[in-house]
């Protein structure tokens, strides 16, 4: 889950990282208010999940709290790369001497951590890391060991911090590492770090990412989840304890075991360019025990995106046989059908592997309109993006 530059900054501050005080926004006044409370002279700024919000015009500086409220107008409602700002931070200001750049990261190719940084940060860093990639540092970070003192130390002199900084900037870093491995980060990136006229060090800009496999052990996460963006369907069956992600095509899909859905929504996405180029509609893992009610909560979900014209039940039968999935099947469209719901959109079922057979008998003596039968994977991915192109 990637952060909001304030939730960053509240992380930072948590940690003991140096940063300024900073306030949330939603409306002009808001903003003045906020800028009010923190002495007048701020910097608004965007608060969108995307880089480079400063050269799309926001980051602005303010003056005066009236300024602030102006500034926030403007910039409240823009679109930065396709994000709309809803949010506007508030913070008071540095007199910027000179602007560095580091980060801690999870390299997944080299299975380590990684530390970057470079004396040449700011809002062109990009250009620095693809023109003049030996000004960027970057060092390993051992798991076990972290960013100790010795580690801080070779990062700085790896990135040719200036001497007088050095002892600042590695306690930053050191800083930035507890944040990223107790808060469980994948991602944890200051651009600027800022050298002030005061010769203080301090973050300016922060970008973290964190690790939604360790929320469990971090039950105060979950408020900082941006609600207003996540998908209606995504947390309903997050809700129901589905394995569900959204995708943007038209072919409903719905099998079990990680590796079959996958391979299923290669197969349907082949079959699909036959039939104008239609596509699966999600990724839904209905997991081992694919009991009535799990199909049925699966298949609300399915059927209630409007955007879904068929759906592609892919099931190979293990522990949970076939005949239970068919079983399964059958009695979740009775469920549907009983809550209200109309089950018109075509399904293709596929059944292979323990008691398919009983399985099929099972759905062909149910004789349910919109269940259609496919023996093979390929066969079933074809039919059912000829009826998604209908
Ligand atoms: N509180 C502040 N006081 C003074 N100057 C600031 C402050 N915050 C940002 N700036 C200046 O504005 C520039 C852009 O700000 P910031 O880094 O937050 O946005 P950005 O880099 O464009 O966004 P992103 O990192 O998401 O691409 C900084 O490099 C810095 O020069
Ligand atoms: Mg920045």
């Amino acid at each position: 889950m990637d952060l909001f530059e304030y939730q960053a900054r509240d992380l930072f501050a948590k940690h003991g990282v140096p940063v300024l005080g900073g306030l949330v926004a939603e409306t002009p006044a808001e903003a003045r208010a906020a800028a009010e409370k923190l002495g007048g002279r701020v910097v608004v700024k965007a608060q969108v999940k995307v880089g480079g919000r400063g050269k799309a015009g926001g980051v602005k500086l303010a003056e005066t709290a009236e300024e602030a409220e102006k500034l926030a107008e403007q910039i409240l409602g823009m679109d930065i790369k396709g994000h709309t700002v809803r949010r506007v931070m508030l913070a008071q200001t540095a007199d910027i001497e000179t602007e560095f750049y580091c980060s801690f990261l999870l390299d997944r190719t080299n299975r380590t951590f990684l530390a970057m940084a470079t004396t040449q940060g700011g809002m062109d860093v990009e250009q620095v890391a693809a023109e003049t990639p030996h000004l960027l540092a970057k060092i390993p970070v051992d798991a076990n060991v972290g960013c100790d003192a010795a580690k801080a130390a070779e990062i700085v002199q790896a990135a040719g911090f200036p001497a007088e900084v050095a002892p600042d900037v590695e306690a930053v870093l050191q800083k930035l590492w507890t944040v990223f491995r107790e808060e469980d980060a994948t991602l944890v990136e200051v651009n600027p770090l800022v050298k002030t006229t005061e010769g203080v060090i301090m973050a300016l800009d922060g970008k973290v990412s964190l690790d939604e496999n360790a929320d469990f052990r971090h039950a105060d996460h979950e408020a900082l989840v941006d609600k207003s963006a996540v998908d209606p369907l995504e947390q309903k069956a997050k809700e129901k304890n589905l394995n569900y992600v959204k995708l943007d095509g038209e072919i409903g899909i719905i099998g079990n075991g990680a590796g079959l859905v996958m391979s299923t929504l290669d197969v349907v996405a082949y079959a699909g360019e036959a039939h104008g180029g239609v596509k699966p509609a999600n990724f839904l893992d209905i997991g081992g025990g694919a009991s009535a009610e799990v199909m049925a909560n699966g298949l609300d979900i399915i059927l209630g995106d409007p955007a879904v014209k068929s759906v592609f039940v892919n099931v190979f039968g293990g522990i949970t046989a076939c005949d239970a999935v068919a079983n399964g099947i059958v009695q979740a469209i009775a469920l549907l059908e009983g809550q209200g719901q109309t089950v018109n959109k075509p399904l293709v079922v596929r059944l292979d592997g323990n008691n398919a057979e009983e399985g099929r008998r099972i759905l062909n003596d149910a004789n349910l309109s919109v269940v259609e039968m496919v023996d093979t994977m390929d066969g079933a991915a074809a039919r059912v993006a000829e009826l998604a192109a209908r």
